[in-house]
């Protein structure tokens, strides 16, 4: 069986770049995987949250899984903190895993910052409870954009030195997932940042629930540049857009790049369709397109956060499912160190 682990963090309003980097690609998964979709709110307090809010993106996250199409009969849904096997292998994990490995993990460092000295120990040990989520289920695969390709490559690290440590095969060595293009969506205002939730500006991004006039309001807003839209001569051989070629027309790039994703289109196709326009009647049918594929996510989503009953019932009952599979993977693993 083929299994796949992943998450999200409950720390802010759902955006489209989380919808495109992630969730979409969850929805398509769960028909060929056995797959395993987690809040992850543990990871999300390596960052201190207030707690009313906490609980509330908790919601938001799960209600987005739903409204975009995970159907909670074929997969599980829950949230991290109520399957206290992931703390527990974490723990194990943390004294597998070398110091020098964690040292070198560059998400530490970027989100950190100048301010290390200042970081909790959870924002450091991250990638062992990372390692956690993933092996506590055996997972198989893991999708994964680039920004967290160094913390799966640590947890096969961990899988392997822990089987090798306690002389026991108990997990298996999880693979790779790697994504489509579309991957990365940028900030509106700056394209050379990653859209983010965590960005103060609501300008910068579009979120899930944000209704059409919002919608047309952002994309309208969204920095260009006085050029017209190339045509697809900029495209290298496979058909592919060269990266030095992105950097020089970021925001140009970027908002392209959103509306090839959302209309399933190659970058081929989408530069063919608007070469030599101005950005004027781009973002028209860029914004038509957005409010055709958010707006019923965005409206089922606020349907869902409004009656929490029903997306706390869901996350109780995949809770349990999810510890069905982990405490034995635990069990396993604890008998094997010696417990
Ligand atoms: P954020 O970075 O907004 O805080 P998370 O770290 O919780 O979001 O990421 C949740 C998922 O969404 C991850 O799989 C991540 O790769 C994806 N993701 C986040 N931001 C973007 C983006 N700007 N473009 C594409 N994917 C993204
Ligand atoms: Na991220």
């Amino acid at each position: 069986m083929k299994r796949i682990f992943s998450g999200v963090q409950p720390t802010g309003h759902l955006h489209l770049g989380n919808y495109l980097g992630a969730i979409r690609n969850f929805v398509a998964l769960q028909h060929d995987y056995d797959a395993i979709y987690c809040v992850v709110d543990l990871h999300a307090i390596t960052v201190w949250q207030d707690p009313a809010q906490l609980a509330d993106h908790t919601r938001q996250v799960t209600a987005a899984y739903l409204a975009a199409g995970i159907d909670p009969k074929k997969c599980i849904i829950f949230n991290q903190s109520r399957v206290s096997a992931h703390s527990e292998l974490a723990w194990i994990f943390n004294c597998v895993a070398r110091l020098g490995w964690l040292n070198r993990m560059t998400q530490f460092k970027e989100k950190a910052g100048k301010h290390r000295e200042q970081a909790s120990a959870g924002l450091y040990v991250y990638p062992t409870l990372m390692a956690a989520d993933i092996l506590a289920y055996k997972a198989t695969h893991v999708p994964v954009g680039e920004d967290q390709k160094q913390h799966l490559e640590f947890a096969r690290n961990v899988a392997q030195k822990f089987n090798f440590d306690y002389h026991r095969e108990v997990f298996p060595i999880p693979e790779p997932l790697i994504l489509g293009a579309a991957a990365r969506v940028m900030s509106l205002r700056d394209g050379s940042k990653k859209m983010s939730k965590s960005e103060p500006s609501d300008m910068t991004r579009i979120n899930m629930t944000d209704d059409a006039d919002t919608i047309a309001n952002k994309i309208k807003r969204a920095t260009t540049d006085p050029d017209t839209l190339p045509g697809p001569d900029v495209l290298d051989d496979a058909g592919d857009l060269p990266d030095e070629t992105r950097r020089e027309r970021p925001a140009c790039y970027n908002l392209l790049g959103i509306y090839a994703a959302l209309s399933d289109m190659s970058w081929r196709e989408v530069l063919q369709q608007f070469e030599g326009q101005g950005f004027a009647t781009f973002k028209t049918t860029l914004t038509e397109l957005a409010v055709e594929k958010l707006a019923p996510i965005g409206n089922e989503m606020n349907r869902l956060t409004a009656d929490p009953a029903e997306i706390d019932s869901i996350l109780r009952e995949g809770a349990d499912r999810a510890a069905a599979i982990a405490v034995p993977v635990l069990d396993e693993a604890l008998d094997a160190v010696g417990f």
